[in-house]
């Protein structure tokens, strides 16, 4: 799924400056020779590197595709969100082995965020009615994380935390 809309966001960015291509292009096509080093060319010239430019911070940034879900030997972990608890099966993983959360709901929305020991986020999803979406992370140090809920959700939001235990191997 996140392939499909990787592919269909650089073929939409692709398009995109295509039409700017075109659009410079044609501006300065008619009769260059007479044409003054003007305001205009400067402009056209600045496009034209913002844009090669912006292709390339974007390639660079969308290398590490940060949810992408691991390939080969994963741990898998249902999280679903309910007014106002999450239960977590199992709530124990190991650590350096890829974990893959699935996260459910079975009410209304609820966000699915994952902090390490020193209460730093590290990753976040949504619990979606009527969907399950998944997200998969390894955590490199072993630890008791938590699970907080991160969408208002209702009158106890804030009791939806939840232990996640990062075991060593
Ligand atoms: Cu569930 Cu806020």
């Amino acid at each position: 799924m996140q392939s499909i809309v990787l592919a269909v966001s650089l073929g939409l960015m692709a398009s995109i400056a295509a039409a700017f291509a075109g659009v410079i292009a044609s501006s300065q096509s008619g009769s260059p020779a007479q044409k003054p080093k003007s305001a205009e060319t400067y402009r056209s010239r600045l496009l034209v590197g913002l844009l090669v430019l912006g292709g390339l911070v974007t390639l660079g940034s969308l290398r590490p595709w940060p949810h992408a879900l691991a390939a080969g030997p994963v741990v898998h972990v249902k999280a679903t969100g309910s007014q106002w608890s999450w239960d977590i099966t199992p709530q124990k993983v190991p650590v350096g082995q890829p974990v893959v959360f699935s996260v459910a709901t079975t009410d209304v929305t609820h966000g699915f965020g994952v902090y390490d020991p020193s209460g730093r986020i590290l990753f976040q999803t949504q619990a979606m009615p009527g969907y399950v979406n998944q997200v998969s992370h390894t955590f490199d140090k072993p630890g008791t994380y938590k699970i907080l809920c991160m969408e208002y959700c209702g009158l106890a939001h804030h009791n939806m935390v939840e232990d996640l235990i990062v075991e060593a191997r």
